[in-house]
């Protein structure tokens, strides 16, 4: 079974374009802390919560608890995605007579828990986890717990419990923001060590300095550290957690409140304050526009590809590009399924498997086993009944479907009705055989042609870059509106993966911020846009930008 990684990612980025929508229409809200935990209900809703929307009160349900009940658009969000009730129900936030209150409320059927009075959520699970093991009953109870929460004293209390009873049968994740109302975490009532300064990217930088862990540890609870913003991180934690017996889980989840949005990240002003309409439009932009770096492996040393794996997972890439070339599609000859079942263990990060093969529906299925996430394949060997088998295929073991062009081809038109459903579109710009090559310069018109199909047929899936990506046409290709980059010779084959994904980044940021520069610029919030950004390295950076397109 594949990760569903595109799907989970397409449902976060549908659940907070409704957080903004939502807490706009009602004025208030909290979109801070519903952003932080974003990717963590992903996961739980669109892999791991058994629940059935029809019926809410189904006994057999796994049981989410918000306890950390302020962020309640979130949950409402996620909940409108998986099909509780209508999106536009949403509009209804925080109204009168609505079931949609700030708070979650059980008066919503599916919400569990009415969770807003901080510090009860913990005790609460471990009363129901408790019971279901009395009960005999093997659901699982998932908690969602807060930094700023954890300041509360029950939280230990029931910390305490929890491990006492060994409830084995609840997972924890706490929500490490480092953010609460008022102010950071750290200043208020440290969890780690002490923040001196007001630079909270002091506590990220040092790992010598968390001591969270370490307290859950010390209650008897086992400990989980994730990135809480990594969705495969997130899935094998919790893949993790339910394996062990006897002691209570908790994922200790590092988080960016408002992540996604720049203006918001790490921004303790938006814990409980609602977008303005006018600014709409231009967070809308931002959250379509994230974007992911695949690094090549072919381009680094064929005869230790285990490091070029180790490589990319030092540098954090968001997924791993794996080049299938069979000698025959290519006259190249890479590996197989084979090689990626040897590598998989290495890393839990995504493998974007992309097969330049003949007859890929013969042997699809070996790359689903072998532990791919995303199987992509070409257009010039597959035709509408055997793309039809692939993609079916695909789908059910919850691997992405991707599909991909040469330079020559069109896309096909028997495609066009895969396309709503597909989640990866590989427009090749290079002849495909090796990495090295130079990018071929008319894919930018290819693209910029293949954008009317792709919105007439409601494509909502991945544009991703394949061939001669570097650090001077990436912004460009950025505009394109591709949103996943592959990189063998640019970053591969440097020397330092890590900075050179790091720069890849900057650089898609910097074009990124353009667009948005550009587009308040043409709405008049030109100034207002720039201000939102109160952190001070950031708007010098947006300023800098500003002032180059000559807006300032
Ligand atoms: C080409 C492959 C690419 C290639 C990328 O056939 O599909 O993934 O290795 O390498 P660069 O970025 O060097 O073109
Ligand atoms: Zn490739």
């Amino acid at each position: 079974m594949g990760l569903n990684y595109y799907q989970i990612k397409k449902n976060v980025r549908r659940a907070r374009r409704l957080v903004i929508e939502a807490t706009n229409t009602a004025g208030s809200g909290h979109p801070g802390g519903s952003f932080s935990m974003a990717e963590i209900l992903g996961c739980l809703f669109n892999k791991h919560l058994k629940f059935d929307p029809q019926n809410p009160q189904w006994e057999d349900r796994d049981r989410l608890v918000l306890s950390k009940g302020h962020a309640a658009p979130g949950l409402f969000s996620n909940m409108a995605v998986a099909g509780y009730f209508p999106e536009s129900e949403l509009s209804t936030l925080r109204k009168f007579g609505s079931k949609l209150q700030g708070h979650p409320d059980l008066k919503c059927p599916g919400v569990e828990f009415c969770g807003g009075s901080l510090g009860t959520g913990l005790s609460y699970s471990v009363g129901i986890a408790l019971a279901a093991k009395i009960d005999s009953k093997d659901h699982h109870v998932y908690t969602i717990i807060g930094d700023g929460e954890s300041d509360e004293g029950q939280v230990w209390e029931a910390a305490m419990t929890a491990s006492k009873y060994k409830v084995d049968n609840l997972t924890v994740f706490l929500d490490r923001n480092f953010i609460q109302q008022d102010s950071y975490t750290e200043k208020i009532m440290p969890l780690d060590e002490k923040l001196e300064s007001d630079d909270i990217t002091e506590m990220w930088k040092d790992a010598s300095r968390w001591k969270t862990g370490d307290k859950w540890r010390s209650f008897g609870w086992n400990v989980i550290e994730i990135d809480g913003h990594r969705i495969e991180q997130i899935d094998a934690a919790i893949t993790k957690a339910n394996t062990v017996k006897g002691m209570p889980t908790i994922i200790i989840s590092r988080t960016i409140k408002g992540k996604s949005v720049e203006h918001m990240e790490d921004n303790p002003a938006w814990h409980g304050k609602a977008p303005d309409t006018d600014i709409i439009p231009i967070i809308f932009h931002e959250l379509d526009s994230q974007f992911m770096i695949s690094p090549s492996i072919i381009a680094g040393d064929m005869s230790n590809l285990e490091n070029e794996i180790k490589r990319c997972v030092n540098g954090r890439s968001d997924l791993i590009h794996l080049d299938v070339m069979d000698g025959q599609f290519v006259s190249t000859k890479t590996f197989d399924h084979n090689k990626i079942k040897e590598l998989r263990p290495l890393t839990v990060i995504p493998f974007d498997t992309h097969l330049m093969i003949n007859d890929p529906v013969k042997h699809v299925k070996d790359y689903i086993d072998a532990g791919s996430d995303i199987v992509t394949v070409h257009a010039e060997v597959t035709d509408e009944s055997s793309f039809g088998e692939i993609h079916d295929i695909l789908k059910a073991h919850q691997v992405g479907v991707g599909f991909a062009i040469n330079p020559g081809t069109e896309l096909p038109e028997w495609s066009y009705k895969f396309l709503s459903t597909l989640d990866q579109l590989i427009v090749m710009s290079v002849v495909p055989g090796k990495s090295g090559q130079k990018y071929i310069e008319e894919t930018h018109e290819k693209m910029a042609k293949l954008k009317n199909t792709l919105k007439k047929y409601a494509f909502s899936g991945y544009v991703e870059a394949d061939g001669g990506v570097n650090l001077e046409n990436i912004g460009s290709i950025f505009l394109d509106g591709v949103r996943v980059f592959v990189g063998g010779g640019a970053i591969v084959a440097q020397q330092d993966v890590r900075t050179a994904i790091r720069d890849f980044r900057n650089e898609i940021l910097k074009s990124r911020r353009r667009v948005l520069l550009q587009q308040s610029h043409r709405l008049g919030l030109l100034e207002k846009w720039i201000d939102l950004h109160v952190l001070s390295e950031k708007q010098d950076q947006i300023k800098k930008i500003a002032q180059e397109e000559g807006f300032l």
